[in-house]
């Protein structure tokens, strides 16, 4: 390898495997609660943070809700699972497609419209090996995600997160900041989760 490639930033990856811990971690399972609370059915869904079980994309894909998710993973082991599932569950890989890769790296030309966006790990795994690549901020990413809802459509955020108050770049402080740029209200706490919607007429997706 050259000393020019040597030195460029790797990925800051994940290489850890979550399985499916609702008692710890309940937010997946209170979002698939909340799709059907609301009879969500048929949508588009961007989730962030698949985990190993891939739970949230198993769920969606069942013939009595069909909503489409594209999930995003930052660890190999978990994107495996994600293989490993799509080759054994052509059914699901109808509905479910997970990319491996940095939530803060994401390019809007490769972004569709959704009707519901995900970010309940905002804030936990950012730092400064995303930084050394000149990756999103956390405020970024929840505008650029934003941009690409439609009006009317949900994000949700999950306020159980270790990362929701701390006292550096919390995930509270996040969301308070893009509440204030971007049209959105706030819906109010369902379970674990906090849920916004998306206000306006447009899907502004021409803004810079
Ligand atoms: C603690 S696990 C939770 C998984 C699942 N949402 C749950 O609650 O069971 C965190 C997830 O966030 C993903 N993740 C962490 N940093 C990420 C990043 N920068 N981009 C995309 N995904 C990331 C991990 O790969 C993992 O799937």
């Amino acid at each position: 390898m050259s000393a020019e490639l040597s030195e460029r930033p790797a990925l800051h990856y994940w290489d850890a495997f979550w399985d499916h811990r609702p008692a710890e971690c309940p937010c997946d399972q209170d979002f698939v609660h909340w799709l059907d609370d609301r009879e969500v059915r048929d949508s588009a869904i961007f989730h962030f943070g698949t985990g190993g079980h891939h739970h949230v994309g198993v769920e969606c894909a069942r013939p009595d809700r069909r909503n489409a998710v594209l999930g995003i993973t930052a660890a190999p082991q978990e994107h495996d699972t994600f293989v490993k599932l799509a080759i054994e569950r052509p059914d699901v890989l109808r509905h479910y497609n997970v990319s491996f890769g940095d939530i803060y790296l994401l390019n809007r030309r490769l972004l569709p419209v959704f009707d519901i966006v995900t970010l309940f790990h905002l804030c936990e795994f950012r730092g400064e090996k995303n930084d050394a690549y000149g990756a999103m901020t956390d405020l970024e990413v929840t505008n650029l995600l934003t941009d690409h809802l439609r009006p009317g459509g949900h994000v949700l955020f999950f306020p159980g997160s270790y990362a929701w108050d701390r006292a550096d770049n919390s995930a509270k402080d996040v969301v308070s900041a893009w509440a204030a740029e971007r049209d959105v209200e706030e819906i109010g706490r369902w379970r674990s989760l906090l849920v916004y919607r998306k206000r306006g007429s447009r899907t502004d997706l021409l803004q810079p």
